[in-house]
């Protein structure tokens, strides 16, 4: 796209479509062209395009007060965080704001520096942000060697593999860091027992136990951050993509004794916190309530994935509620993801063997079964050619 080129980094590479406008489940680019958007602004518009209850929290908001900074309190700032607290089910629970997933790994990573250790254990091809901090935890060797040196002190083991775990975390690990399911990775369930596992090595060892649900957060699994099928606790959530339902929103929570780790002056953001992107917070947890959209997640993540699974061509399909991913026996996932566009649906092409989908939780069941027929017609079309 030869204005975008002309105009901004070559960091993100060339777009296809220019989108300007959208409702629910659907996007319009500037040609009037309308998409299934199967993708949610990459798992983040929970609630899809222009949904009235955020239209509304944040319109009422911008026209009474905008910024505030951190310097004074706010009514939204206080009542979500005690919102998120009580989804903690931890009363003990302290929240920070900031303004991106790789924020909030910033602030984990930070936090865990107050334990006074400096190990931290992540895992290979995990994905925890682009900033100098969150790309040190990040597990892809391409996104980080260019910036090397990173941080120091950090060792990435396969994720999924407990053996490799118990032999690097140790009394001096500060931290342990992993995505409830990887999402970037391409849509990775870890095996059963791990999220477990993982809260007893930590608590042998005293390293602080940090569930990136930047990702599974917000609904998006059927759970209302991604990890509490296991029916156990981290010590520190990180939050961004779904807080804010489509306004930059991240959040960094410490349960238990983490939570009085931070004293005043260690960190800070002047954004993170804003009275117009936690009136949005406030706005989608109260809709994902309201509608039941987390028991709906659920029931129709099931039903979906049995639907793909059915697919010619289509080698596995993995995931929790919406996060879901596609794998083909073939290498065509990024033809595949290409033809779909061309037919009006868009979802991601994470390699080329995978495909992931993140619908807003409000997509309805027509648009679903529209999904299905579209994906299917797509996935035949390139197989055949
Ligand atoms: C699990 C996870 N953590 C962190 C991030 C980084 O979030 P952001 O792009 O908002 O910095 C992402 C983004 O994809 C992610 O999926």
């Amino acid at each position: 796209m030869k204005q975008w080129d002309q105009s901004l980094q070559a960091n993100y590479g060339s777009p296809t479509l220019e989108l300007v406008s959208g409702k629910g489940a659907v996007v319009t680019d500037i040609k009037g062209n309308e998409y299934l958007d199967f993708l949610a602004g990459i798992a983040t518009n929970v609630l899809g395009h222009a949904h009235p209850a955020v239209v509304k929290a944040v319109t009422k908001q911008i026209s009474t007060l905008g910024h505030v900074s951190n310097f004074y309190a706010h009514p939204n700032v206080m009542a979500l965080a005690a919102k998120l607290i009580s989804m903690t089910e931890d009363k003990n629970a302290r929240v920070f704001f900031c303004n991106s997933g790789a924020e909030a790994n910033e602030a984990a990573l930070k936090l865990s520096r107050k334990t006074g250790r400096t190990r931290i254990v992540a895992t290979k091809d995990s994905f925890h942000g682009r900033t100098m901090g969150a790309l040190s935890l990040t597990g892809q060797p391409g996104k980080r060697d260019p910036f090397k040196p990173l941080i120091k002190g950090i060792t990435h083991v396969p994720y999924g593999d407990m053996g490799a775990m118990l032999k690097k975390v140790s009394k001096k690990t500060a931290m342990v860091i992993v995505e409830p399911i990887m999402g970037e990775a391409g849509v990775i369930v870890p095996p059963h027992g791990y999220l477990q596992a993982l809260r007893e090595l930590c608590d042998e060892t005293g390293a602080l136990l940090v569930f990136d649900c930047v990702q599974t957060g917000m609904g998006r699994t059927g759970d209302w951050f991604g990890y509490e099928y296991s029916g156990i606790k981290p010590d520190v959530i990180t939050l961004a993509k779904g807080l804010g339902g489509g306004l930059p929103l991240g959040a960094m929570i410490a349960l238990g004794d983490a939570a009085n780790l931070f004293q005043p002056g260690d960190h800070g953001s002047t954004f993170g916190g804003n009275p117009v992107t936690t009136a949005a917070a406030l706005a989608v947890i109260e809709t994902i309530e309201n509608k039941s959209l987390l028991e709906r997640v659920s029931a129709a993540g099931v039903e979906l994935m049995a639907e793909l699974a059915l697919i010619d061509g289509v080698k596995s399909v993995r995931g929790a509620g919406f996060l879901i991913g596609i794998e083909f026996s073939e290498p065509i996932a990024k033809i595949v993801a290409a033809q779909c566009q061309k037919s009006g649906v868009l979802v991601n092409g994470n390699s080329e063997t995978v495909i992931r989908i993140a619908p807003p939780l409000i997509v309805t069941d027509r648009e679903i079964a529209r999904f299905i027929k579209i994906f299917a017609e797509s996935v035949d079309k390139v197989r055949s050619k």
